[in-house]
Order: structure tokens, then C-alpha cells, then sequence
């Protein structure tokens, strides 16, 4: 499928989604939000994609945001109805996807940017990156579920402070507060999170899939992560990839997993 605000690439059962609108820092509009759930839906449907990695174009930006352009506008209900909709088509998506989602921060991750990321499974940033959720500078809150996982990365009182002060922490401090997992060169960042990729690749894709399933329980209202966890891990004594994991293992060999 083609499209106009993003970039899809897949090799070596890596697939790079790039967000695609360097002029305007990689905003996050309608459009853009619309793509981005395709093109993820078809990450994950698709048996050769084992992990996703998700960046911005250009040296600047991951995303600076919400399309500010696009709501400035909007009436009490129409700003709710954006919230909730990006939510459900990008951001709980993301969070929610069966595939491994790295974020590759390569600059500015603010607002939705940062959003974003936090909605992927783990994040590296490069040196560059500056992340930062700065919504009540302009009179509102995040509405993409920024004061639900920056809270649950960083921990309540550096969320408070970032949000109450719309600050933006530099990629080392980023990676003090747990916030990024790695920080490395710019032009470092895409090999250095495919090489995690490659880690990744080696393991059950359906094993890896319940994993995050019972991983995001956790933070879930009302689901007993715990339960969760029982059982997704009985369901993985049903799958081919168990049999073949533990029969190579007591073989000797290295498992070569069908992801079923
Ligand atoms: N929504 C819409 N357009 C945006 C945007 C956003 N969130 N962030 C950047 N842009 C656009 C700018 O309007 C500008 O477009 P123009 O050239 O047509 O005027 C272009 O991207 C470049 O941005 P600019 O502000 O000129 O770059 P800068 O280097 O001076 O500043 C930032 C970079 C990130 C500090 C600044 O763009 C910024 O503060 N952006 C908004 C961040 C924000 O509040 N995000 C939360 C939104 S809820």
C-alpha cells in the first residue's frame, strides 16, 4: 500500500515505519494518525515482520506533536473525539500490537511525538533527542495517553514536574529516568535498534507476542496481571514454537521458531 505521510520498508524481518512530514517536524495530523494504524495493522498481520521499528524523517524530529494546526479550533466534544480516537487507532494499538515495536527517537519527541513513543514497546534515542510532553503551554493536557505512561516510565513526581512545567529532558537524562533504554549516535540509532531486533528475531514470536500481552497487564484497569500471566503461559505449552524451543534445546540446537 502507498502512502503520503509515511514511509514503509521491510528486511530482514525488520519493518521501518518512518514518519514522513520533515517540514512540519513529523506532526502527527489525521492523516498521518490514519496511516500509521495501516500500516501497523499490516506489520502485524504480516508473518515475515517480526519486529517494527518507528522513526521520523530527517535529523530533527521523531515527532513534535500533535498537528496543532489541526485543533486549534476545536469545541469541547471534537477535542474529546480526537483523544479517543487516536487513542484507540494509534496509541493503545500500538501498545497492544502482538509484534515487537521499537521507537527510534532521532530528535524532538514532544506532545504526541513523546506519546508515541511511550505507546512502543521500548525506546533508544539518539544524543540529539529531546523529549518533553509541553501540552499546558498551550492551554491543554496530553490527550494521547501522556499522563498514563509517562507517569508509569518515569515514576509520578518526574511526570508531574515535566507536565506541570512543560520541560523537555535532554536523551541522558531521558535514559536516567528510564524513559529511553539506550542513547546512542544519530547515525548510529536505526543499526543499533536493528541489532536488538536481531536479538529479538532469534526468540518465539508467539511466546514474545503473550509476553507482552501479560507485560501490559499490568498497567491495566480492572485485569489481574497475574491471571494474565497464567494464562498466556499455558497457552504457550500448546504452540509448535514451545515443542520446538524446548526439543532443541534438550537436542542441542539452535530453535528455528514458525511463530505458531
Ligand atoms: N504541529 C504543527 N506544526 C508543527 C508542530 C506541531 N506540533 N511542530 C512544529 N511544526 C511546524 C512549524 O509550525 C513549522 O512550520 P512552518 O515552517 O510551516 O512554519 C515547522 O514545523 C518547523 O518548526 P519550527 O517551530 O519553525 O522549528 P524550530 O526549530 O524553531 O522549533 C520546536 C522546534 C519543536 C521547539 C517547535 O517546532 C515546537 O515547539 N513545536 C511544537 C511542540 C509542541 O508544543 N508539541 C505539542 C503539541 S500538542
Amino acid at each position: 500500500m502507498s502512502y503520503e505521510n509515511i514511509l514503509v520498508a521491510t528486511e530482514n524481518n525488520i519493518t521501518t515505519i518512518t514518519i514522513n512530514r520533515p517540514t512540519k517536524l513529523n506532526a502527527l495530523n489525521k492523516a498521518t494518525i490514519a496511516e500509521l494504524h495501516q500500516a501497523f495493522k499490516e506489520a502485524e498481520a504480516d508473518t515475515a515482520t517480526r519486529v517494527v521499528v518507528l522513526t521520523g524523517s530527517g535529523e530533527k524530529a521523531f515527532v513534535a506533536g500533535a498537528d496543532i494546526s489541526e485543533f486549534a479550533n476545536f469545541s469541547v466534544e471534537e477535542g474529546a473525539q480526537l483523544a479517543q480516537q487516536g487513542q484507540e487507532l494509534l496509541f493503545d494499538f500500538v501498545e497492544n500490537l502482538k509484534t515487537p515495536v521499537i521507537a527510534a527517537v532521532n530528535g524532538f519527541a514532544l506532545g504526541g511525538g513523546l506519546e508515541l513513543a511511550m505507546s512502543c514497546h521500548f525506546r533508544v534515542a539518539s544524543e540529539n533527542a529531546k523529549m518533553g510532553l509541553p501540552e499546558v503551554s498551550l492551554g491543554v493536557i496530553p490527550g494521547y495517553g501522556g499522563t498514563q505512561r509517562l507517569p508509569q516510565l518515569v515514576g509520578k513526581g518526574k511526570a508531574m514536574e515535566m507536565i506541570m512545567t512543560a520541560g523537555m529532558l535532554n536523551a541522558d537524562e531521558a535514559k536516567q529516568y528510564g524513559l529511553v533504554n539506550y542513547v546512542v549516535a544519530q547515525a548510529e540509532l536505526l543499526e543499533f535498534c536493528n541489532s536488538i531486533a536481531q536479538k529479538i528475531i532469534k526468540n518465539s514470536p508467539v511466546a514474545i507476542s503473550k509476553a507482552i500481552k501479560a507485560i501490559n497487564a499490568n498497567f491495566k484497569d480492572g485485569v489481574n496481571g497475574y491471571e494474565t500471566e497464567i494464562k498466556a503461559f499455558g497457552y504457550c505449552f500448546g504452540t509448535e514454537d514451545f515443542k520446538e524451543g524446548t526439543t532443541a534445546f534438550l537436542e542441542k540446537r539452535k530453535a528455528e521458531f514458525s511463530g505458531k
